[in-house]
């Protein structure tokens, strides 16, 4: 039986779908727009249309599945995910993709989520990934493109930041092997740096100085808001970042080596590997 990816053009989705397509698994799409999905992986896997805000297409995906991989889009719909589970009982295995600074505050959409999953009584597991590297490399990437600086509302907090390849194959092996059912693991790489460290290894990758601004949390909403981000992105992320200089990033854990048993890749390894993104 195929395997109900959703979110599958996404960051994360889009790995891990080519790493099970490398492993024969047969797959369905769940996506909003088949048709894009379709232009990308071709006859390679199934699609069906999907969205969180029509629950009657929960159903006809659901029904042709027994694993299934999700992530809650940005609009985090927690009303419909609860309505998803209520289709979902018959799966054995349901992974989902949280948030490392969020899916374990009480009270916010991704905790509130992952509670909904372990109530539900689906064997599931969930991953609470850090911080995505290929940040730098894309919406971050565009100020160290343009002006050679990193901007963020971040202090001089420290990150455990984590390859989205790492995410992925976590979550592939989670589905095809089973095994980490009832489990919640947080993914992070070995290594955690504040943002003048990442400005430097940049520096030092691409051989042109990259500087760190640190922005108060006004000034970021202000400057996001003049590249076009609407207020509630930019204020969501300024959240986000007060969580991250609590120290709710800071921590190294060991779950990545422990399921892939080797050790995660590293932030210097990815800057080495993607310097021409920042040029
Ligand atoms: N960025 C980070 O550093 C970071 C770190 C940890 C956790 N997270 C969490 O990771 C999650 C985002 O994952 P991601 O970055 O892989 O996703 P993403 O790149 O933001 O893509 C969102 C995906 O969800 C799909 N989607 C959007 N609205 C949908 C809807 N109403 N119904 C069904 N599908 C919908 C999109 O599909 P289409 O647009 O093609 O329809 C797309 O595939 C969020 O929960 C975020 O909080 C992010």
């Amino acid at each position: 039986m195929a395997i109900l990816i959703i979110g599958a053009t996404g960051n994360i989705g889009r790995h891990l779908v080519n790493m099970l397509l490398e492993s024969r698994q047969q797959l369905l799409l769940g996506v909003r727009e088949p048709e894009k999905a379709r232009a990308i992986w071709k006859h390679r896997a199934s699609y069906i249309h999907f969205d969180f805000n029509e629950p009657e297409t929960f159903e006809p995906a659901l029904n042709q599945v027994e694993r299934c991989f999700f992530i809650a889009p940005h609009d985090e719909p927690v009303d419909s995910v609860e309505v998803f589970l209520q289709h979902a009982q018959h799966l054995q295995q349901l992974t989902f993709s949280s948030g490392r600074t969020t899916g374990s505050v009480e009270g916010k959409p991704l905790n509130t989520i992952e509670k909904r999953i372990w109530d539900s009584f689906i064997p599931a597991t969930v991953l609470r990934p850090g911080w995505f590297m290929q940040n730098f490399t894309g919406w971050i990437g565009e100020d160290i493109r343009a002006e050679r600086k990193i901007v963020l509302p971040a202090g001089d907090s420290k990150t455990a930041f984590i390859d989205l390849r790492d995410i992925a194959e976590v979550a592939a092996l989670s589905l095809i092997h089973g095994g980490h059912t009832g489990h919640t693991y947080e993914l992070v790489s070995d290594q955690a740096f504040d943002h003048y460290q990442v400005a430097e290894m940049i520096s030092q990758a691409i051989g042109q100085k990259v500087e760190y601004e640190p922005l108060g949390p006004l000034d970021y909403i202000k400057r996001m808001m003049k590249k076009g981000w609407t207020r509630d992105v930019a204020e969501h992320t300024v959240e986000l970042y007060r969580l991250v200089m609590e120290g709710a990033e800071a921590t190294i854990t060991t779950d990545v080596e422990a399921i892939l048993e080797r050790k995660p890749r590293r932030l210097k390894a990815f800057i080495e590997e993607h310097k021409n993104q920042f040029r």
